[in-house]
């Protein structure tokens, strides 16, 4: 069970302190928004460049962006570990991700909640994680969505015994990371939760704890 914290609700002005905040955490989740694919506008590539120098964390970046194709790569190149786009956007991502995959990063591909996985079971040897997104992508803060939770199901049917992680991402927190883990998720995205708490570190350790016992039963 990995908990990948959003850096969205985090203080972009001491974004080195904040990461400092969330040691206990198994990635550092970006955010990355281009007012195209989705209505909102936050960092780039500068920025991932400038966090790389900062921590040893495994970065994994989310691309919200129209042009995948163009830009993931960079952020591969750019140091970090995990690197998702959406399904929805890349034009050709069977390309993209073998092209992630050579440059050393793990490839991703992502689908908004209302994008069946059927279309894209083909695609799963192609990737190292699915990410199914529990909120429409574009803010922090917004409400789980339970729809999406047959799909986390049937996404964890199709990977079978395949080593690819499965994230969940939007309106985690304790009272919803169970049901995604009950139904196969093992990688969490939390924003707002975790930055939002007293103390992130402490929340990181609730949220991971939530999701090793929903799936003891
Ligand atoms: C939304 C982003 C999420 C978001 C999660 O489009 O992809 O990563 O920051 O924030 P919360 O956990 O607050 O929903
Ligand atoms: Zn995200």
């Amino acid at each position: 069970m990995r908990i990948t914290p959003s850096i969205l609700n985090a203080d972009f002005a001491n974004l080195e302190a904040e990461v400092g905040r969330i040691s206990g955490a198994d990635a550092i989740h970006v955010d990355v928004m281009d007012n195209h694919f989705v209505p909102n506008l936050t960092i780039g590539l500068p920025v991932v460049e400038s966090l790389r120098k900062v921590t040893d964390k495994m970065l994994d970046i989310h691309l919200m962006i129209e042009d995948a194709d163009r830009w993931a790569p960079a952020f591969a190149e750019a140091g970090a570990e995990s690197v998702t786009f959406h399904v929805e956007a890349a034009a050709a991502p069977i390309r993209l991700a073998r092209e992630l995959r050579k440059l050393g990063a793990r490839a991703s591909m992502a689908l908004k909640p209302a994008t069946p996985i059927d279309g894209f079971a083909d695609m799963l040897d192609e990737v190292d994680m699915v990410l199914l997104m529990t909120v429409e992508p574009g803010f922090g803060g917004q409400s789980f969505l339970d729809l999406v939770l047959p799909k986390i199901r049937r996404t964890r049917k199709l990977i079978g015994d395949r080593p690819i992680w499965l994230q969940v991402d939007g309106g985690v927190s304790p009272s919803t990371i169970e049901r995604c883990a009950e139904a196969g998720a093992d990688t969490f995205v939390a924003g707002s939760a975790v930055f939002n708490a007293p103390e992130p570190d402490a929340m990181v350790s609730e949220l991971r704890e939530l999701a090793v016992a929903a799936c003891q039963h």
